[in-house]
């Protein structure tokens, strides 16, 4: 991303200073809102230098050696279970794949148990957020963990983490009611890493993230961000879509930090923070 020039202009009757960035189109696959499911695909695959083991982190149980998340997934996922005090009884189960563990993973349950069975709670291949490595699936630790369908209680220290998974960035991104939209059933387990404060705004609207990502669209720069805040952060999000060609031009809100994300459809999802205890203009 590149900056360019700042100027003045207004934005929901407010005086605001910005600057344009550039980003690459092919950004529009990468970042922490990108949008999995049947109808999106993944069409741009992690980097391994943005994965990390579980092993780094000694304290989480995890079913297999070897398990990997996205860096920030997992500095988060780290401070959900010590949040909800769920370390010693929370055990990951699944977190990236690549895309041909996911197919493995999908025939040998087509095999196991069913066609029915499979279209409820396994995506195809390149559907699934697995291969993000924004996805982690949990369950209660116990001698005999399904891979599949894990158990996760509603109860102490489950109940705890998903009360608590919203201000950690994650949302259950399967839930009950939803299931027209996701085309996935009911997943307590599955645990979906879309950053701070947009999983907190999904859940207070309850929206589910093809419901979120629709809504991102009609708060465009020039017409009404999204607005948000908490007892340290105000926020700002917008939706800029591609421009035709490489690159789009994104107008930036002056702030004390940004995160830019594509939503792997098409366009980029802004999201501007000001930290209340700095001063208020940047
Ligand atoms: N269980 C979810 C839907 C997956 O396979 O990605
Ligand atoms: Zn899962």
């Amino acid at each position: 991303m590149g900056q360019t020039n700042l100027a003045k202009g207004t934005q929901s009757g407010r005086h605001i200073t910005f600057k344009m960035i550039q980003a690459a189109n092919s950004e529009i696959y990468q970042g922490h809102l990108v949008l999995i499911n049947r109808e999106n695909p993944i069409q741009q695959s992690i980097s391994s230098g943005s994965l990390l083991p579980l092993s780094s982190i000694p304290a989480i149980h995890t079913l297999r050696d070897g398990m990997l998340l996205e860096q920030n997934c997992l500095r988060q996922l780290t401070k959900l279970l010590e949040a909800s005090d769920g370390i010693n009884d929370i055990v990951a189960v699944s977190g990236y794949r690549t895309k041909q563990e996911q197919e493995r993973i999908y025939q040998s349950t087509l095999a196991e148990r069913g066609a029915e069975y499979t279209a409820c709670y396994v995506a195809l291949p390149d559907r699934s957020e697995h291969q993000t490595g924004l996805a982690i699936d949990v369950g209660k630790l116990s001698k005999d963990v399904d891979f599949i369908a894990p158990a996760f209680p509603d109860t102490e220290v489950y109940k705890a983490f998903k009360q608590l998974a919203a201000s950690f960035g994650f949302i259950q991104r399967y839930k009950e009611g939803k299931e027209a939209i996701t085309q996935i059933s009911c997943e307590p387990w599955h645990f979906r890493y879309v950053g701070y404060p947009h999983a907190d705004i999904m859940e207070r609207n309850d929206w589910c993230l093809e419901e979120y990502i629709d809504t991102l669209k009609s708060h465009t720069y020039n017409n009404g961000h999204l607005l948000f805040e908490d007892d340290r952060t105000f926020v700002e999000i917008y939706y800029v879509a591609a421009e035709a060609g490489a690159y789009t031009t994104i107008p930036l809100v002056l702030c004390h930090r940004s995160h830019l994300s594509g939503n792997n459809r098409d366009g980029f999802i802004v999201t501007a923070y000001w930290d209340k205890s700095r001063r208020a203009h940047v």
